[in-house]
Order: structure tokens, then sequence, then C-alpha cells
């Protein structure tokens, strides 16, 4: 539906910009003394991939907890969809996290459990559905993400590649809005590498989700990003889009680029 109208001088006005689906506004985080997050800013558009870069102790981790719900700001506020996670009681912020899936770093899979049933947990602890149900969801979802009758393997019998996506067919179970990458390419060698990325792209692609990748990998980020963000002592001290990245001459943007050892002009994908 478009929002245009007229104006009074007969022009049409534009429709007022989009919301930012996710919203990290002013945030800082503290540890006694300590500031793991200072006047953190950043928005996310739906459907948008933004990697939040930063090397060791940057703040990575703390700002992933505070957007998953885990950890609050002791500054500053985050909004879903224009809600502030911070005005939920524990019981909405249950309901809200839903919206959310998180694939985690190395993925987390339950060694004990076959794929199916590491698949169906969040299915079978949140909704109510037919065992027969539960598999064929499970099958679907393995299918969408090119990984057909694996559901009887346990996770040890799967390459790193193949858990990676095992745990991002269990974080879209719930068919959330916004999936969370915690340094998704990580312990992986660069091949594999960069299938982990295309499968971040290809998943945006086919579910429509907004996402958020932490990582230290440069050329992961500027092959999936719409949106980088460097973190540094826990401020965000660059942002900007791959290309607009690549040629940044803020020092510890060249200092990541230089680092991941391949010509940067070469690392960004074409757009048109
Ligand atoms: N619970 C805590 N208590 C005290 N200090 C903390 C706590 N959690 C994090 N910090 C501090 O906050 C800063 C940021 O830590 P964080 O774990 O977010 O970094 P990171 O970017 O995830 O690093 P890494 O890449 O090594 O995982 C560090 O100085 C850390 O020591
Ligand atoms: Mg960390």
């Amino acid at each position: 539906m478009t929002t245009t109208s007229a104006r009074p001088g007969g022009g049409i006005e534009p429709p007022p910009p989009a919301p930012a689906h996710l919203r990290v506004e002013r945030v800082e985080r503290r540890f006694g003394d300590v500031y793991a997050l200072r006047d953190v800013n950043l928005s996310v558009e739906r459907g948008q991939i933004a990697v939040i870069i930063g090397g060791s102790g940057a703040g990575k981790t703390t700002l992933l907890k505070i957007l998953i719900g885990l950890d609050r700001p002791t500054r500053g506020a985050v909004y879903l969809d224009g809600v502030d996670l911070a005005s939920l009681k524990d019981r909405e912020l249950n309901e809200f996290r839903k919206k959310l899936g998180m694939v985690f770093q190395y993925s987390a899979l339950l060694d004990s459990m076959n794929v199916l049933d590491n698949v169906a947990f969040p299915l079978r602890e949140h909704r109510k559905l037919k065992e027969s149900e539960v598999r064929a969801r499970v099958s679907e979802k393995l299918r969408a993400l090119g990984l057909p009758a694996v559901e009887n393997r346990y996770p040890s019998e799967l390459s790193g590649g193949m858990r990676k996506r095992v745990a991002l067919a269990r974080a879209l179970m719930l068919e959330p809005e916004v999936i969370l990458y915690d340094e998704p390419t990580s312990g992986l060698d660069p091949i594999t590498s960069r299938r982990v990325d295309d499968m971040i792209l290809e998943t945006r692609d086919k579910f429509g989700v907004t996402s958020v990748v932490i990582s230290h990998d440069m050329a992961s980020a500027l092959h999936i990003a719409d949106c980088v963000h460097l973190l540094a002592e826990g401020r965000i001290v660059a942002s900007g889009g791959p290309r607009e990245i690549v040629h940044s001459p803020h020092p510890l943007v060249r200092q990541f680029l230089d680092s991941s050892g391949i010509a940067a002009s070469r690392l960004v994908r074409d757009r048109p």
C-alpha cells in the first residue's frame, strides 16, 4: 500500500521512512568500572543483513546478549518493531524472544540427540503439534537448507558446515523475524566459511529474515553485509556499506582489511 498524499501546493509527499526493524539506541553496558559498551547506536531495516565486527574484548558478546534479551543495558534501549525490550515483563519477553532465532558459535547442537530431535526441539517445547507434523516441518526446513535425509544422523557424523545448517534449521523452526549469528565462520576453513556466508544470504532471500551477524571475519562481512559496523572498546567507530568500508580511511578498519590478507577490492560482492 502506498502512503503518498497530496500536498496543498499540489506536490506529492513522499511516504515516511519505514521504521527500523531492530534499533539500538544509546546503549551502555557497564560492569563496575568497565564499560563493555558505550553509546552504541545502530538500526537494521527489515530484511537487511548487519554485520558487527570487532576484535577480542570489543563488546560483541555483550551486545549480542542485550539484543536477545539475556542481559539488559545500564543505559539506552533496544527496540524490536518499535517495542522497547526493557518495557517487557519476563513472560512477555519470553514470548517476544520467539521472534528472534539464534545460531550459536560452534552450532551448540546436542550430541546425544540426532538431527531430527535437535531441530525439533523448539517446536516440541513451544508448539503443541502431532509428531507427524513435527517431522514434516523438520524435513521441510532441512530440505530448504540443502540437507535432505540427515534426520537420523548424529552431530558427530556431520561436517562443520552441515552442523551450521542444522543449527540454522533449528533457529528457523519457530519462524523468527530476526536471526542472530554468533561468529558463524569461526573455526571453519575458508571454503566452508564462504559456503556459510552463502547460507546466510540464501536464508535472508528465502525466509525474508532480518539478520545480525557478530563476526571478526572481514572477508565474510564484506561479502554478506548490507551494513558493516566496526565495534572497538565498546563503541561503534565506523559504519557503512561494504564499498564504503573498503575505502574507509579509519585506521582500525584498515587494520581489519589488511589482516584479512586479500585485496579488498575483490571482496565486495557485485551489486546492481
Ligand atoms: N560479566 C562481566 N563482568 C565484568 N566484565 C565483563 C563481563 N562481561 C564482559 N566484560 C568485559 O567487557 C568487555 C567486552 O567483553 P565481550 O565479552 O563483550 O567482548 P567480545 O567482543 O565478545 O570479545 P571476544 O571476541 O574475545 O569474545 C571486556 O573488557 C570484558 O572483560
Ligand atoms: Mg565474545
